[in-house]
């Protein structure tokens, strides 16, 4: 079993396991439309309520092997989250988001190239897929520069939108460097 206090360090951010006391800064993050859009599960607006228990349930799904969710810290402070989850059949999906206020300077790609790394050779998955909305073209942006290529375009339920929204659907193979 992979250790809750497992960090993985990019050349600016140091990732770790959330803790509770995270979610008030995740509500922060995420009280930011331009943000949540994005998510096509996120409950909106964000509650301290609700995010207190998507926090509570990280411990559960770690220890089940089902997703590794990991804050991602610039000097202290928690500017976003990159994550896999939906893991089975060798594989997984991999997912992000950050504060606005560091959008722009390349650490999406960094935190999601050693998400990446970790479901790879860490966990030894085979593969990983994600989607994102075609409206958002910087996460297509972030995916292709770690390696993904598109597979396909879906109509999905996003939850903010209350409404179907076109998806772009990329994939990764482990081999793939
Ligand atoms: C998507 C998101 C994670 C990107 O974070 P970031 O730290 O700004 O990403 P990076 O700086 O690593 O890379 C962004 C890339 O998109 C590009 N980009 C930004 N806005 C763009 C736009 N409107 N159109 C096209 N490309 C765009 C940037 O130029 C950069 O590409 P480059 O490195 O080739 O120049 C961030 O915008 C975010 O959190 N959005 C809300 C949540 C979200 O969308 N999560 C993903 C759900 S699938």
């Amino acid at each position: 079993m992979i250790d809750r206090s497992i960090r993985l360090t990019t050349a600016r951010l140091s990732l770790r396991a959330f803790e509770s006391d995270d979610a008030s800064r995740l509500v922060e993050i995420q009280s930011n439309w331009n943000v949540t859009r994005m998510l096509r599960l996120a409950p909106w607006p964000p509650t301290l309520e609700a995010m207190a228990e998507w926090v509570d349930v990280h411990g559960q799904e770690w220890r089940a092997g089902e997703a590794y969710r990991f804050a991602c810290t610039l000097e202290g402070q928690v500017i976003g989250c990159a994550d896999i989850d939906a893991i089975g059949s060798g594989g997984a999906e991999l997912g992000y988001f950050f504060d606005e206020a560091h959008w722009g300077k390349g650490y999406a790609r960094e935190a999601a190239g050693a998400v990446r790394d970790f479901a790879f050779q860490t966990l030894g998955l085979d593969h990983l897929v994600a989607g994102h909305a075609a409206e958002n073209p910087a996460s297509g942006k972030v995916l292709e520069a770690l390696g993904f290529r598109y597979i396909g375009e879906v109509e999905k339920f996003s939850k903010p939108h209350g409404r179907d929204v076109p998806y772009r659907l990329l994939r990764l193979e482990r081999a793939w460097r």
